[in-house]
């Protein structure tokens, strides 16, 4: 079977396809053919040896994927080969074979195809998480979401105005704020040029943002937190800016407000009945199509390091797939 590998650390441009062994379901473990494996921001991370997990050279990238099930392993039960399946592996998705644990595999929604369903679960799961569980997302809040055209962020723009919030959505290009408008955002702001904070000011007539929703971190930060309503909630999601911003304390002071993390992987672990929950609320929105991902471009395997140059380079809106 043909798999991208990482056979040294560095830029996409390192990666080769190269034939590898077919792979044998180990106990506990499925092996999927994969259909479409959806490109998310730690696959940047994971070839440069940047990310918190660190596989085992060779490895391909490619954490969230759809297939079928090709083999399970031992004591896999819940599972059969020909299931139409979706999964979060963590890596290994950007080849045609991926084994994964049983248990981070589900079945597709009936009728979605593969290219949705590698596209959902991560975006989805991390920002309903934010907004429901960590912001308390109310249907009369203000919300803003930086890095709105990115994964997380466009699934943020749509899940608060599915919630019922006011959502001003920032991000750097006007082609990505197009898309953030027909996902439902009531107003915009191209945070690459002018002052964000006194754009902020503007759009909420002086009063502030009632939720921040912060995957960028960087220079963003501060004048957003600078930009909130009394007793608001700042949502920290993730850093995609690169840097990890220092926040003077007598800001939350000022402004009686919450700095709140989110880590939904985490959330998943230590309360998976919670987790639980939320993907089945999920799943209805999407079934209903109240939620359904934007597909920026698709790119055969030997593309695969493309897909993740155009995420790095900030090319991508919504979401890059690799299809098999
Ligand atoms: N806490 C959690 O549980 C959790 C879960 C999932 C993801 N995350 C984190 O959330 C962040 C976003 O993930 P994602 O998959 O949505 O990524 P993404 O699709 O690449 O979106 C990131 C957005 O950040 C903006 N950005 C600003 N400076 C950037 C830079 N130097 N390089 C890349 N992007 C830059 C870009 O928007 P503009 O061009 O418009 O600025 C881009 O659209 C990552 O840090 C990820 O690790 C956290």
């Amino acid at each position: 079977m043909k798999a991208l590998l990482c056979k040294t650390y560095g830029l996409p441009d390192t990666l080769s396809l190269e034939e590898i062994n077919p792979l044998k379901a180990s106990p506990g473990k499925v092996v999927i053919t994969v259909r479409a494996c959806s490109v998310n921001f730690p696959d940047t991370l994971i070839i440069r040896n940047m990310y918190q997990f660190k596989p085992e050279l060779p490895f391909s990238p490619g954490g969230e994927v759809s297939g079928i099930i090709k083999e399970t392993g031992e004591g896999v039960h819940h599972l059969k080969p020909g299931d139409r399946v979706f999964a979060l592996c963590g890596w290994g998705g950007m080849a045609e074979e991926v084994e994964v644990d049983g248990n981070r595999v589900f079945p597709l929604l009936p009728g979605m195809d593969f290219v949705t369903g590698a596209s959902v679960m991560y975006n989805y799961g991390t920002s309903y998480h934010a907004l429901k569980d960590r912001a308390n997302l109310q249907k009369s809040d203000t919300l803003l979401v930086l890095g709105a055209g990115g994964g997380v962020g466009l699934a943020a723009v749509e899940l608060g105005k599915l919630m019922g919030a006011t959502v001003i959505a920032a991000a750097s290009t006007e082609d990505k704020l197009k898309v953030c408008k027909e996902k439902g955002a009531d107003f915009t702001i191209n945070y690459s040029e002018g002052d964000l904070k006194e754009k902020v000011k503007i759009l909420t007539n002086g009063i502030g943002v009632d939720v921040v929703y912060d995957p960028v971190g960087d220079k963003y930060t501060e004048p957003c937190i600078r930009s909130m309503a009394w007793k608001g909630r700042y949502l920290v999601v993730g850093f995609a800016g690169g840097e990890i911003p220092r926040i003077p304390l007598n800001l939350p002071l000022l402004k009686g407000c919450d700095i709140v993390g989110v880590f939904w992987g985490k959330f998943a672990e230590k309360e998976s009945a919670k987790n639980l929950t939320n993907i089945r609320e999920l799943a209805g929105y999407l079934k209903q199509g109240m939620l359904k991902p934007h597909i920026y471009k698709t790119y055969p395997l030997e593309n695969g390091p493309e897909s993740i140059s155009d995420l790095m380079e900030r090319r991508v809106i919504g979401k890059a797939v690799v299809v098999m």
